[in-house]
């Protein structure tokens, strides 16, 4: 078989609405030492990747840019002094250089194998998603008994942190929206709040770590709900450390899954613990349609773009 020299990819060349979104095709990316090159298969939509496609995300970009981080697809090549990954295998996890795009590369710590059980749309949803909410119930230390509000239950990082709250023995609280009411409950939730017809804080009090992925006013009326020595997670910007203090509220920062972390989440997904789930999957060519939906910030789970090469 005649191996590609080309792929098509999206990019943008300047910030700006999903209009600047192209397709072009540029060559194939070259696996460089610790990094493997993957045939993308699905790329999962974060917010953060029109939010940098906007230019309203705190970080440097190059142009042209490639879109994407999280990605699930086969590992075509081994970059120099690899070993732990071989052509065929099927992976997931999280590229630096763009996963809207037939092939990328990424480092082999940001990648493991794909869970077995799962499909290539739903393992797209781990990195940015999973990841997210397994390092802040980690690092938050939850622990059977605790009280825990999970704020945006039904979203790409929501969903994944009520059920890992739920697997450590924690009472979940979560908020969603009316139309997610049934669906957060049948995660694991136990108290859902409808967050358009009532107010969080009439069932959320005394909490012992709350994880905010809604910010603004949904953060700051989260302070006097959490006990006093208790956690907050926002993974809407900067850790407000400092407002923290005035509560006596720990205030920890948002980090990134290791290698370890990856391959825990896909041992919980083969066993049936825990679950993905794909809100909607967009060929390729439909990237414009796929932004503008995860930018209106409601909906259940991960976008995802299935890339045809
Ligand atoms: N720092 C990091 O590492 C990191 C990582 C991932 C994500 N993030 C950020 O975290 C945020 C969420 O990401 P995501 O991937 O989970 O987004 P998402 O998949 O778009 O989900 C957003 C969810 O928020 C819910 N929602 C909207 N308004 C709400 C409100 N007032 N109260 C409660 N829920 C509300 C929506 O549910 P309804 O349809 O029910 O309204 C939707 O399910 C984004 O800003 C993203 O950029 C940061």
């Amino acid at each position: 078989m005649i191996e590609p020299v080309m792929q098509t990819v999206v990019r943008y060349h300047q910030f700006g609405g999903s209009d600047v979104l192209r397709f072009e095709r540029i060559p194939l990316p070259r696996p460089l030492e610790g990094e493997v090159l993957v045939r993308v298969v699905s790329a999962g939509v974060l917010p953060v990747d029109w939010k940098i496609r906007k230019g309203s995300f705190p970080m440097p970009v190059q142009f042209p840019a490639i879109p994407g981080t999280a990605f699930s697809g086969v590992v075509e090549g081994t970059g120099p002094g690899v070993t732990a990954f071989q052509k065929g295998q099927e992976v997931f996890g999280r590229s630096a250089k763009g996963t809207y795009a037939a092939f990328t590369t990424a480092a082999v710590d940001a990648i493991a194998l794909k869970p077995e059980s799962v499909g290539f749309d739903e393992a797209a949803a781990i990195s940015g998603g999973a990841t997210t909410a397994w390092r802040a119930i980690e690092s938050a230390g939850v622990k059977a008994g605790d009280r825990v509000l999970i704020h945006g239950a039904a979203g790409g990082v929501g969903l994944f942190a009520v059920q890992f709250a739920k697997c450590k023995g924690a009472q979940v609280i979560g908020t969603a929206g009316p139309a997610n009411i049934d669906f957060v409950r049948s995660l694991g939730v136990d108290v859902a709040v409808d967050y358009m017809a009532e107010p969080f804080e009439h069932a959320a009090q005394d909490v012992d770590f709350v994880l905010d992925t809604i910010g603004g006013e949904t953060l700051e009326r989260s302070w006097p709900v959490i006990k006093r020595g208790g956690t907050l997670i926002t993974i809407t910007g900067k850790p407000p450390v400092e407002r923290g203090m005035e509560f006596g509220i720990r205030v920890l920062p948002s980090s990134l899954a290791t290698r370890e972390d990856l391959a825990a989440i896909a041992d919980l997904m083969d066993e049936g613990r825990v679950k993905a789930v794909v809100q909607h999957a967009y060929p390729l060519s439909e990237v414009r349609q796929a932004h503008e939906r995860s930018e209106q910030g409601h909906g259940r789970g991960r976008i995802v773009l299935r890339i045809e090469s």
